[in-house]
């Protein structure tokens, strides 16, 4: 059994090893590898699979690689606070190691101070980082300092993590005046996003917002209606002694609360009773009101999580295209749809603005269409650690011309009585409301049925979508 305590395991005192050392190393590998470039999911499965840790350890790994990368910009800052070189100056190296034990001193209930430092000094040891363990050692007692210094008697070196982790983060930082600098540093934001924020939602709303990115994003699960009921499927993960419970407003959405494990061993899973897909997720494809016998056209498609949907609320009768630029996950689209039992999706890899010239036969064919755009993600940032430093105002920009482009792209394909949904899940007004204003302001002959706009943070929980139901004028 792993313990994120840095107590010494039973071995000789020459090859002791702390435990909880090689889940350390794990995720500061991970960090390495997110600022070389690499996806912080794509770098933590790789990790695991090398490392071949206890469960309990390849939790902890994962808790405090997306931990640190989330809080870059805090963690970041505490350095330049207390260091004589500002963390972009540091070493790589040293800055991400450093990031990882801060990050356990300020968030990590379950480690001890003393564990947080111990622990970094040694991975520096044994890191090619020996010279430097001493710094990394100073660094993280200054922040302790600090911390006590503020809150006198609340947490030293001897403190337990959740003495610690029950104190803001920032406590000890001194604090820019301006709000949406305070807030980007507080909650570790991009400035742009924390200045964007400010200026769309109220002071509470944007903390609430900012909250909700550094949090793991809750668990929810579909049930696959034609081959299981909800009810049916919270019996049987009661009996497999998980905790979980109906999604107010979602006859299909199941919501997990507490340690699941590997989801692919929960019951239901191999028979294809059930999908995970975040409850606002799941409100895209109800929009579409898909009956039995519909042509539809899923233009950007992968991995499947709204065809498959589409196709349990259709009792898997008519067609549904999904379409996407990329096959390789358009692969996934066919894994998920073969694992549910669902048999009137098809597949093809296209670049969907185009569909009218490559499909000419489709040309009015559609009764609905789904326009699932590529967006900035700015609604799931919970799910994606690394998102927001990749992220940029640029970015949105060329996304907003591709996301125009596709929704004028789909008008020709759809019959004159049909409806498309145009969604993403971001919350970027650029390509949200103020696209589809846009849009219908130069299509008259088109309008706006419903729209709609979640927000991480809001009571309903889930991640930010939007959705716009459209529909020709008669
Ligand atoms: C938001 S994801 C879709 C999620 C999917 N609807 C689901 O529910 O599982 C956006 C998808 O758009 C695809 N994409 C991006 N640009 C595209 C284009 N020009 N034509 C078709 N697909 C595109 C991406 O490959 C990506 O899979």
């Amino acid at each position: 059994m792993a313990s994120p305590a840095a107590s010494t395991a039973k071995s000789s005192p020459k090859e002791a090893v702390p435990v909880g050392l090689a889940a350390r190393q794990a995720a500061w590998q991970v960090l390495q590898a997110v600022a070389s470039g690499a996806y912080a999911d794509a770098a933590l499965e790789r990790e695991l699979q090398r490392s071949k840790l206890e469960p309990a350890d390849r939790a902890l790994v994962t808790e405090l690689a997306y931990g640190a990368i989330r809080q870059r910009r805090l963690l970041d800052a505490w350095l330049d606070q207390v260091g004589k070189v500002p963390a972009r100056k540091q070493p790589p190296k040293l800055r991400w190691l450093l990031h990882l034990g801060l990050y356990q001193l300020l968030f990590s209930a379950r480690v001890p101070a003393s564990a947080a430092v111990s622990t970094t000094v040694e991975l520096a040891k044994r890191g090619g980082l020996a010279r430097l363990a001493p710094v990394a050692n100073g660094m993280l007692r200054a922040v302790l300092r600090r911390r006590e210094e503020v809150a006198p008697g609340e947490v030293d070196a001897g403190s337990s993590g959740a003495a610690a982790a029950a104190l803001e983060p920032w406590l000890g930082l001194d604090l820019p005046s301006d709000p949406a600098e305070a807030l980007a540093l507080r909650r570790s934001l991009p400035l742009w996003l924390a200045a964007l924020l400010r200026e769309w939602l109220s002071a509470d709303r944007a903390e609430a917002f900012a909250l909700a990115c550094n949090q793991p994003p809750p668990l929810d699960l579909r049930v696959n209606s034609l081959r299981c009921s909800s009810e049916q499927l919270l019996t049987v993960l009661k009996e497999a002694g998980v905790e979980a419970e109906p999604i107010a407003g979602l006859s299909a959405g199941i919501h997990l609360s507490g340690r699941t494990g590997d989801l692919r061993r929960l019951p239901g899973f191999g028979e294809g009773h059930w999908c995970v897909q975040d409850r606002a997720a799941q409100r895209i494809a109800l929009l579409l009101e898909p009956q039995p016998g519909h042509q539809v056209l899923d233009a950007c498609a992968a991995p499947g999580g709204k065809s498959t949907h589409l196709a349990e609320l259709m009792g898997d009768r008519g067609t549904i295209w999904a379409v996407d630029r990329s096959e390789a996950r358009l692969e996934r689209v066919r894994r998920n749809a073969d694992r549910l039992g669902l048999s009137c999706i098809r597949t093809m890899a296209a670049e969907a603005q185009h569909l009218t010239e490559q499909k000419p036969q489709w040309l009015g064919h559609f009764d609905r269409i789904l326009l699932d755009a590529p967006c900035s993600g700015l609604g799931t940032l919970a799910r994606h650690a690394d998102a927001r430093w990749r992220i940029t105002p640029e970015a949105i920009e060329e996304l907003t011309a591709l996301q125009r482009q596709l929704l004028e792209g789909m008008l020709p394909l759809l019959a004159s009585k049909g409806r498309l949904v145009y969604a993403t899940c971001t919350v970027h007004p650029a390509e949200n409301c103020e696209l589809l204003a846009a849009f219908l302001a130069d299509h008259p002959d088109w309008h706006l049925i419903s729209s709609s706009q979640s927000w991480p943070g809001d009571a309903a929980g889930g991640d930010g979508f939007y959705a716009a139901v459209i529909e020709r004028r008669s």
